[in-house]
């Protein structure tokens, strides 16, 4: 008797707490689903009204969660297709944002992104050319940059402001770049290739192709 009403007390304190934890779940998912949808709302108002008060030639609405951050030397040197979407925010991307989306131009450096891209945290620095595709997703916390910014040369980098080399960066259509990415200058890669997370890329990678590592080497062709 004295055992089987202790069981029961058991079965009743599972029974409730396992309805406290579902309902704790459910609530931590709703109250989520808002953060993130309030993300999105404010970071596309703010996000596009930022983009154009700094002058970059949007031909569209960029999906923005968080809000992006934008610095040009120059009106119109950063140009956005149509339907990009930008991860800024940390709650956006489970891989964890470690920093805005940032897209920054110096001297008569040039970003162009073509549509239905997908970037997260990624950093543009552009004091040559960055030229990127349609179709591109870049994963987390990726940083594309054409310039070595200051000068390799001990005297010339003790000059105030003196920069170093600068090469365009193009990166084609359909391509998949892993997070924490980093692609340096005067690189080119072909269409519908994947570079793996945390690579270094510091030479052209061709079409077709799965490459990655520091340096980035080709590891595979992919059936394309
Ligand atoms: C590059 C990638 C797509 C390759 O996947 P896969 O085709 O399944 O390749 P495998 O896992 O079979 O690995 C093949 C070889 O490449 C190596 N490799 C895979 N990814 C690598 C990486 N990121 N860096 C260095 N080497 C890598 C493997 O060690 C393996 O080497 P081995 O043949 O000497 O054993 C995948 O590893 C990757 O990096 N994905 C990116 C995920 C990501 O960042 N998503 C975005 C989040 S925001």
């Amino acid at each position: 008797m004295m055992v089987g009403g202790v069981f029961y007390i058991k079965e009743c304190y599972e029974k409730t707490t396992g309805m406290i934890a579902e309902m704790f779940f459910f609530l931590s998912r709703a109250f989520f689903c808002l953060l993130k949808f309030w993300s999105l709302c404010a970071g596309t108002v703010i996000g596009n009204l930022k983009l154009r008060l700094w002058g970059c030639r949007c031909r569209g609405l960029v999906r923005c969660f968080g809000i992006p951050r934008v610095e040009m030397a120059a009106s119109r040197q950063i140009e956005i297709g149509k339907n990009n979407i930008f991860r800024s925010s940390v709650i956006s991307n489970p891989v964890g944002i470690c920093h805005p989306v940032y897209l920054a131009t110096r001297g008569a450096g040039h970003i162009r992104i073509g549509d239905d891209c997908g970037l997260s945290g990624v950093s543009i620095v552009s004091f040559s050319s960055v030229t990127i595709g349609s179709r591109v997703q870049i994963g987390a916390n990726t940083a594309i940059v054409d310039t070595d910014f200051h000068p390799l040369d001990a005297a010339s980098r003790a000059i105030p402001h003196a920069t170093g080399k600068s090469a365009p960066i193009a990166i084609a259509d359909d391509v998949f770049i892993g997070m924490n990415t980093l692609i340096l200058k005067g690189v080119s890669i072909g269409r519908k290739s994947v570079i793996g997370a945390g690579s270094v890329v510091t030479k052209d990678i061709p079409s077709g192709v799965v490459a990655a590592g520091n340096p980035a080497h080709v590891i595979r062709k992919l059936d394309v």
